[in-house]
Protein backbone atom coordinates (compact mmCIF):
# COMPACT_ATOMS: atom_id res chain seq x y z
CA UNK A 1 0.00 0.00 0.00
CA UNK A 2 1.13 3.36 -0.71
CA UNK A 3 0.06 7.00 0.04
CA UNK A 4 0.93 9.14 -2.63
CA UNK A 5 -0.87 12.45 -4.42
CA UNK A 6 -2.01 11.86 -7.86
CA UNK A 7 -2.86 14.17 -10.63
CA UNK A 8 -5.95 14.11 -12.25
CA UNK A 9 -5.61 14.43 -16.18
CA UNK A 10 -8.98 14.13 -16.95
CA UNK A 11 -12.31 13.65 -15.48
CA UNK A 12 -15.38 13.16 -18.07
CA UNK A 13 -18.79 12.24 -17.59
CA UNK A 14 -19.18 8.74 -20.18
CA UNK A 15 -23.02 7.86 -18.93
CA UNK A 16 -25.42 9.74 -17.25
CA UNK A 17 -23.77 10.48 -13.52
CA UNK A 18 -21.19 7.69 -14.66
CA UNK A 19 -17.69 9.59 -14.74
CA UNK A 20 -14.32 8.49 -16.50
CA UNK A 21 -11.00 9.92 -13.97
CA UNK A 22 -7.27 8.83 -15.69
CA UNK A 23 -4.37 10.07 -12.70
CA UNK A 24 -1.14 9.73 -12.94
CA UNK A 25 1.41 9.73 -10.26
CA UNK A 26 3.15 6.64 -8.18
CA UNK A 27 1.28 3.82 -9.47
CA UNK A 28 3.97 1.26 -8.57
CA UNK A 29 1.66 -0.53 -5.82
CA UNK A 30 -1.29 -1.20 -8.34
CA UNK A 31 -0.19 -4.70 -9.58
CA UNK A 32 -3.54 -6.49 -9.43
CA UNK A 33 -6.74 -6.57 -11.69
CA UNK A 34 -9.18 -6.39 -8.67
CA UNK A 35 -7.41 -4.41 -6.73
CA UNK A 36 -9.12 -0.70 -5.20
CA UNK A 37 -7.48 2.68 -4.15
CA UNK A 38 -8.87 4.85 -1.75
CA UNK A 39 -9.51 8.50 -3.01
CA UNK A 40 -9.88 11.15 0.07
CA UNK A 41 -12.21 13.37 -1.68
CA UNK A 42 -11.82 17.40 -0.25
CA UNK A 43 -13.93 18.03 2.64
CA UNK A 44 -14.65 14.33 3.45
CA UNK A 45 -13.21 12.06 6.54
CA UNK A 46 -13.32 8.72 4.98
CA UNK A 47 -11.92 7.91 2.06
CA UNK A 48 -13.92 6.56 -1.31
CA UNK A 49 -13.00 3.29 -2.35
CA UNK A 50 -12.83 2.70 -6.35
CA UNK A 51 -11.66 0.33 -7.92
CA UNK A 52 -8.49 0.13 -10.37
CA UNK A 53 -10.02 -0.19 -14.38
CA UNK A 54 -6.94 0.17 -15.68
CA UNK A 55 -3.37 0.30 -14.51
CA UNK A 56 -0.28 0.49 -17.05
CA UNK A 57 2.09 1.89 -14.49
CA UNK A 58 1.73 5.58 -16.24
CA UNK A 59 -2.04 6.07 -16.87
CA UNK A 60 -4.85 4.74 -13.66
CA UNK A 61 -8.31 4.76 -15.12
CA UNK A 62 -10.98 4.51 -12.59
CA UNK A 63 -15.06 4.50 -13.53
CA UNK A 64 -17.07 6.36 -10.50
CA UNK A 65 -21.00 5.91 -9.80
CA UNK A 66 -22.07 10.06 -8.48
CA UNK A 67 -24.14 8.77 -5.96
CA UNK A 68 -23.39 10.89 -3.01
CA UNK A 69 -21.87 14.00 -1.55
CA UNK A 70 -18.04 12.39 -2.19
CA UNK A 71 -18.43 11.13 -5.66
CA UNK A 72 -20.28 14.15 -6.42
CA UNK A 73 -16.98 16.30 -5.14
CA UNK A 74 -14.82 14.05 -6.93
CA UNK A 75 -16.74 14.65 -10.50
CA UNK A 76 -15.78 18.61 -9.95
CA UNK A 77 -12.37 17.91 -9.51
CA UNK A 78 -10.99 18.98 -13.17
CA UNK A 79 -7.30 17.93 -14.79
CA UNK A 80 -4.52 19.42 -12.81
CA UNK A 81 -6.19 18.77 -9.19
CA UNK A 82 -4.15 16.86 -7.10
CA UNK A 83 -6.16 13.94 -5.02
CA UNK A 84 -4.78 12.00 -2.10
CA UNK A 85 -5.12 8.51 -2.85
CA UNK A 86 -4.08 4.85 -0.86
CA UNK A 87 -2.91 2.90 -3.91
CA UNK A 88 -2.34 -1.05 -4.24
CA UNK A 89 -5.48 -2.14 -1.77
CA UNK A 90 -6.69 -5.49 -1.76
CA UNK A 91 -5.90 -8.44 -3.08
CA UNK A 92 -7.19 -8.37 -6.45
CA UNK A 93 -7.90 -11.32 -8.78
CA UNK A 94 -6.18 -14.40 -9.22
CA UNK A 95 -5.44 -15.81 -13.00
CA UNK A 96 -3.58 -18.60 -12.04
CA UNK A 97 -6.31 -21.27 -12.13
CA UNK A 98 -8.68 -19.99 -14.83
CA UNK A 99 -8.49 -22.41 -17.39
CA UNK A 100 -8.49 -21.47 -21.04
CA UNK A 101 -12.48 -20.05 -21.16
CA UNK A 102 -13.21 -17.90 -18.38
CA UNK A 103 -16.18 -15.76 -17.98
CA UNK A 104 -15.97 -12.40 -16.94
CA UNK A 105 -19.29 -10.92 -15.09
CA UNK A 106 -20.24 -7.48 -14.02
CA UNK A 107 -23.31 -5.50 -13.56
CA UNK A 108 -23.25 -1.77 -13.60
CA UNK A 109 -20.68 -0.02 -11.11
CA UNK A 110 -19.06 -3.64 -10.99
CA UNK A 111 -17.90 -4.04 -14.58
CA UNK A 112 -14.85 -1.48 -14.24
CA UNK A 113 -12.29 -3.85 -12.33
CA UNK A 114 -12.95 -6.33 -15.33
CA UNK A 115 -12.14 -4.32 -18.07
CA UNK A 116 -8.09 -4.84 -16.28
CA UNK A 117 -8.60 -8.57 -15.88
CA UNK A 118 -9.76 -8.97 -19.37
CA UNK A 119 -7.06 -7.71 -20.69
CA UNK A 120 -4.26 -9.72 -18.37
CA UNK A 121 -6.74 -13.19 -19.38
CA UNK A 122 -6.09 -12.32 -22.95
CA UNK A 123 -2.16 -11.45 -22.43
CA UNK A 124 -1.93 -15.01 -21.10
CA UNK A 125 -3.71 -16.66 -23.72
CA UNK A 126 -7.07 -17.55 -22.72
CA UNK A 127 -10.06 -16.67 -24.04
CA UNK A 128 -12.79 -14.41 -22.00
CA UNK A 129 -15.91 -14.62 -22.43
CA UNK A 130 -17.19 -11.04 -20.97
CA UNK A 131 -21.21 -10.58 -19.93
CA UNK A 132 -21.97 -6.80 -18.93
CA UNK A 133 -25.39 -6.11 -17.52
CA UNK A 134 -27.06 -3.04 -17.12
CA UNK A 135 -30.49 -1.30 -15.94
CA UNK A 136 -31.25 0.25 -19.16
CA UNK A 137 -29.35 1.37 -22.56
CA UNK A 138 -28.27 4.96 -21.86
CA UNK A 139 -26.14 3.29 -18.13
CA UNK A 140 -23.82 1.04 -20.80
CA UNK A 141 -20.64 2.15 -20.94
CA UNK A 142 -17.02 -0.15 -21.08
CA UNK A 143 -18.74 -1.97 -23.90
CA UNK A 144 -16.71 -1.04 -26.71
CA UNK A 145 -13.61 -1.22 -24.79
CA UNK A 146 -13.95 -4.94 -24.41
CA UNK A 147 -15.11 -5.07 -27.87
CA UNK A 148 -11.69 -3.96 -28.62
CA UNK A 149 -9.80 -6.29 -26.57
CA UNK A 150 -11.50 -9.12 -29.08
CA UNK A 151 -13.23 -10.66 -26.63
CA UNK A 152 -16.66 -12.16 -27.04
CA UNK A 153 -19.02 -9.30 -25.43
CA UNK A 154 -22.57 -10.24 -24.44
CA UNK A 155 -24.38 -7.59 -23.27
CA UNK A 156 -27.79 -7.49 -20.77
CA UNK A 157 -30.45 -5.17 -19.70
CA UNK A 158 -32.64 -5.32 -16.84
CA UNK A 159 -35.65 -3.45 -19.52
CA UNK A 160 -34.58 -4.65 -22.45
CA UNK A 161 -33.70 -1.19 -24.08
CA UNK A 162 -30.48 -3.11 -25.75
CA UNK A 163 -28.74 -6.88 -25.62
CA UNK A 164 -30.52 -9.65 -23.99
CA UNK A 165 -33.54 -8.60 -21.91
CA UNK A 166 -32.68 -9.50 -18.22
CA UNK A 167 -30.18 -10.56 -15.94
CA UNK A 168 -26.59 -11.33 -16.15
CA UNK A 169 -27.60 -15.27 -15.36
CA UNK A 170 -29.95 -14.93 -18.75
CA UNK A 171 -27.17 -14.61 -20.86
CA UNK A 172 -24.45 -17.35 -19.66
CA UNK A 173 -22.87 -19.10 -22.93
CA UNK A 174 -21.55 -22.55 -22.57
CA UNK A 175 -18.28 -24.36 -21.80
CA UNK A 176 -16.78 -21.43 -19.39
CA UNK A 177 -14.12 -22.72 -17.03
CA UNK A 178 -14.26 -20.24 -14.41
CA UNK A 179 -16.13 -17.03 -13.29
CA UNK A 180 -14.79 -13.83 -12.32
CA UNK A 181 -17.79 -11.11 -10.95
CA UNK A 182 -18.37 -7.65 -9.78
CA UNK A 183 -21.42 -5.92 -8.67
CA UNK A 184 -24.43 -6.07 -7.07
CA UNK A 185 -24.97 -8.59 -4.11
CA UNK A 186 -28.04 -9.86 -5.92
CA UNK A 187 -26.31 -10.23 -9.21
CA UNK A 188 -23.25 -12.00 -7.07
CA UNK A 189 -25.93 -14.90 -5.29
CA UNK A 190 -27.62 -14.96 -9.13
CA UNK A 191 -23.95 -15.44 -10.35
CA UNK A 192 -22.71 -18.19 -7.46
CA UNK A 193 -26.53 -20.07 -7.72
CA UNK A 194 -26.37 -20.29 -11.70
CA UNK A 195 -22.71 -20.63 -12.19
CA UNK A 196 -21.56 -24.62 -10.75
CA UNK A 197 -17.69 -24.15 -11.62
CA UNK A 198 -14.71 -22.39 -9.75
CA UNK A 199 -15.39 -18.18 -9.12
CA UNK A 200 -13.68 -15.48 -7.44
CA UNK A 201 -16.38 -12.83 -6.39
CA UNK A 202 -15.35 -9.37 -5.56
CA UNK A 203 -17.50 -7.39 -2.75
CA UNK A 204 -18.39 -4.40 -2.03
CA UNK A 205 -18.18 -3.84 1.88
CA UNK A 206 -18.82 0.07 3.70
CA UNK A 207 -15.27 0.70 4.12
CA UNK A 208 -13.52 2.81 6.91
CA UNK A 209 -9.85 2.56 6.91
CA UNK A 210 -9.89 0.54 3.62
CA UNK A 211 -6.24 -1.27 4.68
CA UNK A 212 -7.32 -3.48 7.62
CA UNK A 213 -6.63 -1.77 10.73
CA UNK A 214 -10.07 -0.47 12.00
CA UNK A 215 -11.90 -4.80 11.53
CA UNK A 216 -15.40 -2.16 9.75
CA UNK A 217 -15.29 -3.85 6.57
CA UNK A 218 -15.54 -7.78 8.38
CA UNK A 219 -17.74 -10.02 7.38
CA UNK A 220 -18.36 -14.17 7.92
CA UNK A 221 -17.00 -16.04 5.17
CA UNK A 222 -16.79 -20.09 5.63
CA UNK A 223 -13.46 -19.71 7.03
CA UNK A 224 -13.84 -17.55 10.04
CA UNK A 225 -13.76 -13.59 9.45
CA UNK A 226 -12.81 -11.58 6.65
CA UNK A 227 -12.11 -7.87 6.37
CA UNK A 228 -13.22 -7.21 2.86
CA UNK A 229 -10.40 -4.29 2.16
CA UNK A 230 -7.63 -6.18 3.07
CA UNK A 231 -8.71 -10.06 2.59
CA UNK A 232 -10.62 -9.12 -0.30
CA UNK A 233 -12.47 -7.54 -2.17
CA UNK A 234 -12.21 -10.71 -3.86
CA UNK A 235 -13.81 -14.05 -2.61
CA UNK A 236 -13.46 -17.69 -3.57
CA UNK A 237 -17.02 -19.21 -4.38
CA UNK A 238 -15.75 -21.69 -1.47
CA UNK A 239 -15.32 -19.30 1.34
CA UNK A 240 -18.75 -17.13 0.56
CA UNK A 241 -21.11 -17.52 3.15
CA UNK A 242 -24.36 -16.00 1.89
CA UNK A 243 -26.34 -13.56 5.31
CA UNK A 244 -30.00 -13.59 4.74
C1 LIG B 1 -13.70 -2.24 -2.95
C2 LIG B 1 -14.70 -1.26 -3.54
C3 LIG B 1 -14.59 -0.90 -4.86
C4 LIG B 1 -15.52 0.00 -5.42
N1 LIG B 1 -15.37 0.32 -6.75
C5 LIG B 1 -16.24 1.18 -7.30
C6 LIG B 1 -16.10 1.55 -8.70
O1 LIG B 1 -15.16 1.12 -9.40
N2 LIG B 1 -17.01 2.41 -9.21
C7 LIG B 1 -18.05 2.91 -8.45
O2 LIG B 1 -18.88 3.67 -9.00
N3 LIG B 1 -18.19 2.59 -7.15
C8 LIG B 1 -17.31 1.75 -6.55
N4 LIG B 1 -17.45 1.44 -5.22
C9 LIG B 1 -18.52 2.11 -4.44
C10 LIG B 1 -18.03 3.49 -3.99
O3 LIG B 1 -17.02 3.35 -3.02
C11 LIG B 1 -19.19 4.31 -3.38
O4 LIG B 1 -20.18 4.53 -4.36
C12 LIG B 1 -18.69 5.65 -2.86
O5 LIG B 1 -17.81 5.46 -1.75
C13 LIG B 1 -19.86 6.53 -2.46
O6 LIG B 1 -19.37 7.70 -1.86
P1 LIG B 1 -20.29 9.02 -1.75
O7 LIG B 1 -19.66 9.95 -0.79
O8 LIG B 1 -20.60 9.57 -3.10
O9 LIG B 1 -21.66 8.43 -1.19
P2 LIG B 1 -22.25 8.51 0.29
O10 LIG B 1 -23.38 7.55 0.32
O11 LIG B 1 -22.50 9.91 0.68
O12 LIG B 1 -21.07 7.94 1.17
C14 LIG B 1 -21.13 7.89 2.57
C15 LIG B 1 -20.11 6.89 3.07
O13 LIG B 1 -20.51 5.57 2.70
C16 LIG B 1 -19.51 4.96 1.90
N5 LIG B 1 -20.17 4.22 0.82
C17 LIG B 1 -21.28 4.59 0.15
N6 LIG B 1 -21.61 3.65 -0.76
C18 LIG B 1 -20.67 2.68 -0.67
C19 LIG B 1 -20.45 1.46 -1.34
N7 LIG B 1 -21.28 1.03 -2.30
N8 LIG B 1 -19.39 0.70 -0.99
C20 LIG B 1 -18.56 1.12 -0.02
N9 LIG B 1 -18.71 2.27 0.67
C21 LIG B 1 -19.75 3.04 0.34
C22 LIG B 1 -18.68 6.10 1.35
O14 LIG B 1 -17.35 5.67 1.02
C23 LIG B 1 -18.71 7.07 2.50
O15 LIG B 1 -17.78 6.73 3.46
C24 LIG B 1 -16.56 0.54 -4.63
C25 LIG B 1 -16.66 0.18 -3.28
C26 LIG B 1 -15.76 -0.72 -2.74
C27 LIG B 1 -15.89 -1.10 -1.31
S1 LIG C 1 -12.11 -0.78 6.27
FE1 LIG C 1 -10.85 -0.85 8.05
S2 LIG C 1 -10.43 -2.98 8.20
FE2 LIG C 1 -11.48 -2.81 6.32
Amino acid sequence: MKDTLLIIRSNREIAPLTFEMRLSGDLSDITVPGQFVNFSVPGKTLRRPISVCDCDGETLRVIYKVVGEGTKIMSDMGPGSIIGTLTGLGNGYDTSDSGTRPLLIGGGAGVPPLFWLCKKLIAEGKEPVVILGFNTSEEIFLKEDFESLGCEVRLTTADGSSGVKGFVTDALPEGYTCTYSCGPLPMLKAVYDSCDVPGQFSFEERMGCGFGACMGCTVKTQNGYKRICKDGPVLYREEILWQN
